[in-house]
């Protein structure tokens, strides 16, 4: 077994307070692209960057050019959770994982069983309508034709944060106090390039950071170790 993975894996054993942070490459081995890979969404080509697209003013103008990228691109059939994703569960039910903070929007720790997820970027599985903020069922949003509307006449929108938006300043206070406080904090698929849920990491005060990720990131000269192989794998050994 790798060294690197063997350290990760006494950490876990001995830890009782782990924290994890995560972003798209948890999914990819679930069959949902990332974002910057090489195939990732964002060098896939659209009429408009994918940034744009998924950004509040875009939305509010082209609401029917982000519904057709947000069916084709954001709703993907028939996932489910990975190794990486049950393992997190696993040791969040044996009392060892405190939390898990993800960047993703895809819902699918809490379908591998785990309970305390902040969800930092908000969720496809959620709706409500931009006007009046009722809440609506995902399924006509992600699954039916054209702009969803409300009773109101408001267009439903997912609870997703579209860039030019605000973080949810609670889900971020709280990421923060796990993050503080963790005694392991273990960050995975992420290329930690968007802030400010990258710089989250910053206020880990510990010496047990480990980063697994498939390519180099900002952090790795951050971290006390650095693991470049696919997260479901080295999961699977820990
Ligand atoms: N195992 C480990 N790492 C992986 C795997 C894997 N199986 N697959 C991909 N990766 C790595 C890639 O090398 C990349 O560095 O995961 C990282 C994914 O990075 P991004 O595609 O930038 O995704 P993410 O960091 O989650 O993006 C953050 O950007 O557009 C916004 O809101 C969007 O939440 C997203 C945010």
């Amino acid at each position: 077994m790798d060294s690197g993975i063997d350290r990760l894996k006494e950490w876990i054993a001995e830890s009782n307070n782990i924290v994890f942070f995560g972003g798209a490459g948890v999914s990819t081995e679930s069959g949902i692209p990332d974002f910057r890979s090489v195939d990732g969404l964002y060098n896939q080509k659209w009429k408009y960057p994918p940034e744009t697209i998924l950004s509040a003013s875009f939305f509010a103008r082209n609401p029917e050019e982000y519904y057709r990228f947000h069916r084709e691109k954001l709703v993907i059939e028939n996932v489910q959770p990975n190794r990486a994703h049950k393992r997190l569960a696993e040791l969040e039910a044996e009392g060892k994982l405190r939390a898990v903070i993800t960047q993703n929007i895809d819902g699918l720790h809490q379908a591998a069983g785990s309970k305390n997820v902040l969800e930092l970027h908000g969720s496809i599985l959620r709706a409500y309508c931009s006007r009046c903020r009722k809440p609506y069922p995902a399924e006509r949003m992600n699954h039916g034709e054209g702009v969803p509307r409300c009773d109101c006449g408001g267009v439903i929108r997912p609870d997703i944060v579209l860039y030019e938006e605000p973080l949810d300043q609670d889900i971020m206070s709280s990421a923060l106090h796990y993050i503080r406080h963790a005694d392991v904090l273990i960050v995975g698929g992420t290329s930690l390039n968007v802030y400010p849920a990258a710089g989250l990491i910053r206020y880990y005060r510990g010496t047990k950071l480990a980063l697994v990720n498939l390519s180099e990131t900002p952090y790795d000269g951050f971290a006390d170790l650095v693991i470049h192989e696919k997260i479901g794998e080295v999961f699977s050994q820990v």
